[in-house]
């Protein structure tokens, strides 16, 4: 039997039943989904609100969509919710997973005391499924995964029948293959969870200082497609070309190198991205990402960001041929630099990761040299007003609707200059250089799923 904490990843937490479960009115409306930072092993942080009782009668269901839009248009006021629930809601958290490996002990009593625990054990099995059911409406706002999410729910309601007619007739069933569809159901509900969680950066809290090390000016990193928490450390902006490897964040702090590349080009500034076992980077003085093999040590790819402005052209407020920013999300592999025919504003181009081709380019309007720096989470890029004390996510760009907001949302600079923030998907966490010392923020992300009835 596969571990349940491994099923489990992300850790999912269900505030569920504001509506009397006997109500006419479905409870669709108005979910919100909180996602933020994760523990050391990864697990996501997950919190679905279900709409308050009061609002639960028709009538005042518009009226409630409408303050729940307001409150994502507000954003301040929306962080405050936020930081209420987070904290509230951690003992949620542990309450579910309690029940969870409750279910699984029981599974095990079912295995080994099958005649007098059946009956009282299916009940609960069918109380775990009733508890899964309300979220499902919550999937279906997914279109892209609508196909998925109706076998989805008919699969739960084929195991709620299957369980509903084992009540009548116990020992009909192979409880091992039941076991083995609920554990299945499971961890397929949590990989949705875990693609609806991508939102809207709501909120940076930390930083962590990991480390303090190098100079000014520099790059660490981990590849968000690998489950080994290797990390990589460049220091400086210019005329390097060693690259330090460590097995383990641990290993890290502890100065324990474990590999040391020497690339063949040396790099431009500060804005280098592992991804997927390939390191990729701007080489020194030109508009060359390359794209390096960590595995076999070589360089596999180049090729010319046409138009890009480099070495100080079109950097960011700090300058450091920091001209060419690469970085990745859920989304993949992108470039964010700027051109002349942008008017050195910004441009956003995803990236074959493989062989570094354009696959479709952005023009936003603002202007890169008037950027601290920028990140890039799910397909939405956000970028800072500045690289000292004080700055704040300013602006967001989203690739997928091509449109622009102003935004918000500050972050401790606790050392005062900032030469590197980039986003890890997988630990939803931003890494950054703070002036010699390696932090880590972490984020929060918010997500309302609108319903069909909204007008
Ligand atoms: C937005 O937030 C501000 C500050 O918290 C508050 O004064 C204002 O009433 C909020 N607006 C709405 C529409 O909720
Ligand atoms: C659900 O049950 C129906 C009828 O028994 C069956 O045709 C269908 O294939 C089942 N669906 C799934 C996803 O198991
Ligand atoms: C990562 O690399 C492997 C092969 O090395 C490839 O099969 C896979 O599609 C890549 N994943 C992404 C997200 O590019
Ligand atoms: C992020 O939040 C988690 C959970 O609250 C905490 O354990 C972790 O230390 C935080 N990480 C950082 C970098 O602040």
């Amino acid at each position: 039997m596969r571990s349940l904490s491994v099923v489990l990843n992300p850790l999912l937490l269900l505030l569920i039943g504001s509506c009397p479960p006997t109500a006419t009115v479905g409870p669709q409306e108005g979910w919100q989904v909180y996602s933020s930072a994760q523990d050391p092993d990864g697990r996501c942080v997950c919190t679905v609100v279900a709409p308050e009782q009061s609002l639960c009668s028709r009538d005042a269901k518009g009226r409630h969509l409408r303050q729940l839009l307001e409150k994502v248009q507000n954003m301040s006021q929306s962080i405050e919710v936020l930081n209420l629930r987070t904290q509230r809601d951690f003992q949620y958290i542990m309450r579910m997973e309690n029940q969870i490996k409750g279910l699984r002990s029981k599974f095990r009593q079912v295995e080994s005391d099958r005649r007098t625990l059946v009956n009282k054990n299916f009940q609960e099995l069918k109380g775990r499924m009733a508890s899964l059911q309300p979220l499902i409406p919550v999937l279906e706002q997914y279109k892209t995964d609508t196909r998925l999410i109706s076998q989805f729910r008919e699969e739960i309601r084929n195991l709620s029948a299957v369980l509903t007619g084992l009540q009548e007739e116990l020992g009909a069933h192979d409880y091992e293959e039941l076991q083995l569809q609920v554990l299945n159901l499971e961890t397929r509900l949590h990989r949705c969870m875990n693609k609806l969680t991508c939102g809207k950066l709501m909120k940076i809290s930390g930083p962590l200082t990991v480390k303090t090390s190098g100079t000014r000016f520099g790059a660490w990193m981990s590849d968000p497609q690998e489950p080994l928490q290797r990390v990589w450390y460049m220091d400086s902006y210019t005329n390097n070309r060693i690259v330090k490897e460590f097995k383990s964040l641990s290993d890290f702090v502890a100065g324990v190198e474990s590999k040391t590349y020497n690339l063949p080009f040396k790099w431009a500034g500060t804005n280098h991205v592992v991804f997927n076992g390939s390191l990729y980077y701007n080489k020194m003085q030109s508009n060359i990402v390359v794209r390096y093999s960590l595995e076999s040590g070589r360089v596999v790819t180049q090729r010319a960001l046409e138009s890009a402005g480099f070495h100080n052209v079109y950097p960011y407020t700090w300058g450091g041929f920091s001209d060419i920013d690469l970085m990745s999300d859920e989304l993949g592999l992108w470039a964010v630099y700027a051109t002349n025919q942008n008017a050195g504003n910004i441009v956003i181009s995803q990236l074959n990761p493989d062989t570094l081709q354009i696959l479709k380019t952005w023009n936003t309007e603002y202007s890169k040299r008037n950027a601290g720096e920028s990140f890039m989470i799910c397909g939405t890029l956000y970028i800072t007003n500045s690289h000292l004390t004080g700055a704040k996510v300013y602006y967001a760009y989203s690739t997928r609707t091509s449109t622009y907001e102003y935004m918000d949302i500050p972050f401790h600079n606790p050392y005062f200059h900032l030469s590197m923030l980039d986003y890890n998907s997988r630990e939803r966490v931003l890494y950054g250089w703070n002036n010699g010392h390696q932090v880590l923020f972490n984020v929060t992300l918010f997500h309302v799923i609108r319903t069909q009835d909204e007008s």
